[in-house]
């Protein structure tokens, strides 16, 4: 059952974090499956003649969220809620929020947030909205607050807020990860280690489309000298960075630029009768042989493995090999949907060796092939044949395996 939080992180200004756990989902956003769960990050601050509210929780938990509000604020006393992105697991609250506020509070965020939150919720939530524009900064309850434009991270509506007098981002969906930290914070590096393999698989499930505007925006954000100076990123999922707040910007970098682990190798399969793991074995072995650490996926009759976990391998593999075999004059359904999903989202400069099987005639291989000579992949070999593999075969695949590093 999904519970709430709320912890006081800070004196002076007075703030608040209010953190619902989500246990309860398993796709986010209808599509990721996560089992390790997602949390929703709302922070309350008080202010000398304002007390300011920083995004709001996803529909479900709006009483929940409410009712733990109310234990430290009278939710008529609001004065003013930042909106860093209108992506309903941030907004979904809001208009309950409204309500009990007596619409009293004004809405802050950009342009495209004001009409991304009008389609969604009605004229009624927009009333009291006033745009922020890339660079502004507001007064209130004697701060400064500064509004940067982050597009893409994750829609285009989205901006991050920078409390200048105290050096503290504000950051929503840039910065955040899945899963639900046993921690609020990086303060424990067990539960910070834990947790970054599940900022890898959201940035790239949520974020990956757009991985480009990930490095622009760290670029822009550093190039304004914010992130170096940071005493405080929080983020609308996962953890608060006070430790290293550059960490988790650091962390992102790498996932965009898709540095690799050393030795690491993705190798991701379908066999449907035994075929193409047969020749996966000589991979495996291959590679165990070269001193590589194979992370295996295969989809098998008895195994499914979730997209959203070979996605997050992605950016830190050295290189990938894909096993596929030919069905029905086509690559195999699941990875053809494998790669449509890497070739859309974890679009990187990295070898990937093909390896085929087929009945009567081989065409998953070159179909694969034609994708990744589309993407940023380096194709370095093919190795497809019928039947069971032959001697020839597994040698033609150590030697293709050799050609990869
Ligand atoms: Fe966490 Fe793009 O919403």
């Amino acid at each position: 059952m999904a519970s709430i939080i709320t912890k006081k992180i800070l004196d002076e200004p007075e703030l608040y974090l209010i953190r619902v756990n989500d246990d309860e989902i398993k796709y986010f956003e209808a599509t990721w499956y996560i089992p390790e769960g997602i949390t929703y990050n709302s922070y309350l601050m008080k202010l000398d003649n304002a007390i300011v509210l920083f995004d709001t929780v996803k529909k479900e938990y709006a009483e929940m969220f409410l009712e733990e509000l109310r234990k430290i604020v009278d939710l008529e006393e609001i004065t003013h809620i930042i909106i860093h992105h209108t992506e309903p697991d941030h907004t979904g609250a809001l208009s309950k929020v409204l309500e009990a506020n007596g619409y009293r509070a004004k809405v802050l965020g950009t342009a495209f947030a004001r009409n991304l939150l009008e389609g969604f919720y009605g004229s009624e939530i927009v009333k009291n909205f006033q745009v922020v524009k890339d660079g502004e900064e507001l007064k209130i309850g004697g701060k400064t607050f500064r509004f940067i434009t982050v597009p893409w991270l994750h829609w285009p509506d989205t901006m991050i807020t920078y409390v200048v007098e105290d050096k503290l981002i504000f950051s929503c969906d840039a910065g955040g990860g899945y899963s639900i930290p046993r921690g609020i914070d990086d303060s424990n590096e067990d539960v910070v280690k834990e947790y970054l393999p599940y900022v890898t698989k959201y940035v790239v499930t949520v974020i990956g489309h757009y991985h480009k505007y990930i490095v622009q925006n760290i670029k822009k954000l550093k190039k304004l000298g914010i992130i170096d100076n940071a005493k405080m990123i929080l983020p609308g999922h996962g953890l608060i960075w006070r430790k290293n707040p550059k960490r988790i910007f650091e962390h992102y970098e790498r996932i965009g630029a898709g540095v690799p682990e050393k030795d690491k190798v993705l190798v991701i399969y379908d066999s449907m009768y035994g075929f193409v793991e047969e020749r996966m074995k000589v991979v495996i072995d291959e590679l165990k042989r070269l001193g590589k650490k194979p992370i295996v996926y295969r989809f098998t009759d008895r195994e499914n493995p979730a997209i959203a976990d070979i996605l997050g391998e992605v950016p830190t593999a050295e290189a990938i090999i894909i096993g596929a075999s030919t069905f029905e004059a086509d690559i195999h359904p699941r990875i053809r949907y494998t790669l449509f999903e890497i070739l859309d989202k974890a679009n990187y400069e990295k070898p990937v060796l093909i390896i085929g099987a087929f009945g009567w005639g081989g065409v998953a291989g070159r179909k694969i092939e034609t994708l990744i000579a589309r993407s940023k992949f380096d194709h370095v070999a093919t190795i497809e044949s019928r039947g069971r593999p032959t001697e020839e075969d597994r040698e033609k695949i150590r030697e293709a395996i050799k050609a990869l590093f």
